[in-house]
């Protein structure tokens, strides 16, 4: 077989069969085949695409590229949750507990955040003494002893992807459907659990600008998913406004633990409920409204709570900061953005949030910066809330002050005002499955 004949049968629109993608992929996890035929390749794929066997084909051989995390142990209770990245997403704090307070199995490994949308392994390394990091044995001793563990993704997890990514990067070969596709579930079905539900997020702040383009990665993903042997579904979530309040590390737990608590409602509350009721709707085989009112229950008898204590605790983190979130740190300067105006807004870009907060520490531009877990962004005036001109509308937060003044030009620029109330559209936009 020869790079070259595979190369040329996808520019000129034919599928692949099995036989050459395995071809193709053993060749680039090994390194024998050169960067230059991988991208043309990657071209001719983003050119022509694939059809719904070859993109499951292809997925299934970068999974098995390196190891395979084994959750056979946990029968058909193992669920994972995937989000396609947005800014304020600090659902997966909320909805792990609530799924392992439900009897469900989660073992997750998370990534660190990279530009304008943050990582969860960041947000929880602003707990003082959790663990991101943890022998293969733990983690799966935690999952069994109590339902949950999320650390840091580690080991040889789908390499094929780490190389195709790297060079898709560099081709302009990104924003293929196929291939993003392909790129997230093989990781997803690397690390092992039956049910997964992907949170594919639309809107200004998100990889999918438009529903249609949503609609159609949801849809390849879970039919990868579901060729692959698992039990997958999609929501297609909202994200043209920051999801919650709060943006940057610190901030984002402290708000995913007043959800927890009880004390704070709303859309994140919602989207993370939703998440956690179809993770136990396909692991159960329930429907979706009686798994809904589980996760509702689990959230406010305490038991949600109680659950994230436990796990946080488990993995060394000190559980004090989450009974008592004035305990973590605040950024040395803080500074109230004023409303221009009088009304309503009507809309905060979430793209331009999340670079605002990334320009105040909170974030990577390159995967070797370091980050301010104290820094970011609490929005006090959300879509749809009435501001009074000269009042606040957000704080700024960070341990560099030189940074303030862009970080206000940016804030100003995302929001927009109306004189009327504008309409608020539901978070949960579809359900793909
Ligand atoms: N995230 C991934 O893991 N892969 C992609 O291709 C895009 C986003």
């Amino acid at each position: 077989m020869r790079m070259y004949d595979i190369i040329s049968k996808k520019r000129d629109g034919f599928a692949l069969t099995e036989e050459e993608l395995q071809y193709f992929v053993n060749g680039v996890t090994s390194g024998e085949v050169p960067d230059y035929e991988t991208s043309a390749l990657l071209m001719a794929i983003y050119l022509r695409g694939m059809n719904a066997d070859e993109c499951a084909t292809l997925t299934d051989l970068m999974a098995h590229s390196g190891d395979m995390v084994d959750l056979s142990a946990f029968d058909d209770l193992s669920a994972d949750k995937h989000s396609t990245g947005g800014v304020g997403d600090k659902t997966t704090l909320i909805v792990a507990p609530i799924a392992a307070s439900l009897g469900l199995k989660v073992a997750k490994m998370s990534g660190r955040g990279l530009g304008h949308t943050g990582g969860t392994v960041d947000k929880l390394e602003s707990i003082p003494g959790y663990k991101t990091t943890v022998t293969s044995e733990d983690f799966l001793a935690q999952v069994s002893s109590i339902g949950v563990a999320v650390v840091g993704q580690s080991g040889n997890l789908a390499p094929a992807d780490k190389k195709l990514y790297a060079l898709r990067d560099v081709t302009a070969t990104v924003s293929s459907i196929p291939l993003i596709a392909s790129s997230i579930m093989s990781k997803k079905l690397a690390a092992g659990s039956k049910n997964i539900v992907l949170d594919v997020k639309v809107g200004s702040g998100a990889f999918m600008k438009t529903l249609e383009d949503a609609e159609a990665l949801a849809k390849a993903m879970v039919d990868i998913g579901k060729a692959c042997g698992r039990r997958v579904s999609a929501l297609i979530t909202s994200m043209d406004s920051p999801l919650g309040y709060a943006v940057g590390n610190s901030l984002e737990v402290i708000e995913a633990i007043s959800v927890l608590r009880g004390e704070t409602w709303g859309r994140l509350r919602d989207v993370s409920l939703a998440l956690a009721a179809e993770m136990l709707s396909l692991a159960e085989n329930i429907p979706s409204d009686e798994a809904y009112r589980r996760a509702e229950n689990a959230l406010d008898s305490g038991a949600a709570f109680a659950k994230m204590k436990e796990w946080v605790s488990y993995q060394g983190g000190d559980v004090g900061f989450l009974d008592n979130t004035s305990l973590f740190t605040e950024a040395k300067f803080s500074h109230d953005v004023l409303s221009p105006c009088d009304g309503y807004v009507s809309s905060i870009d979430a793209e331009i949030i999340g670079n605002a907060a990334m320009v105040l520490g909170a974030g990577r531009e390159t995967k070797d910066d370091v980050i301010d877990l104290s820094a970011g962004i609490v929005l006090s005036a959300n879509v749809g809330d009435r501001v009074i001109r000269g009042r606040w509308i957000c704080t700024l937060y960070t341990n560099d002050p030189s940074k303030l003044a862009d970080a206000q030009r940016r804030v100003l620029e995302a929001y927009t005002f109306s004189s009327d109330a504008p309409p608020l559209s539901p978070i949960v936009l579809k359900k793909i499955q």
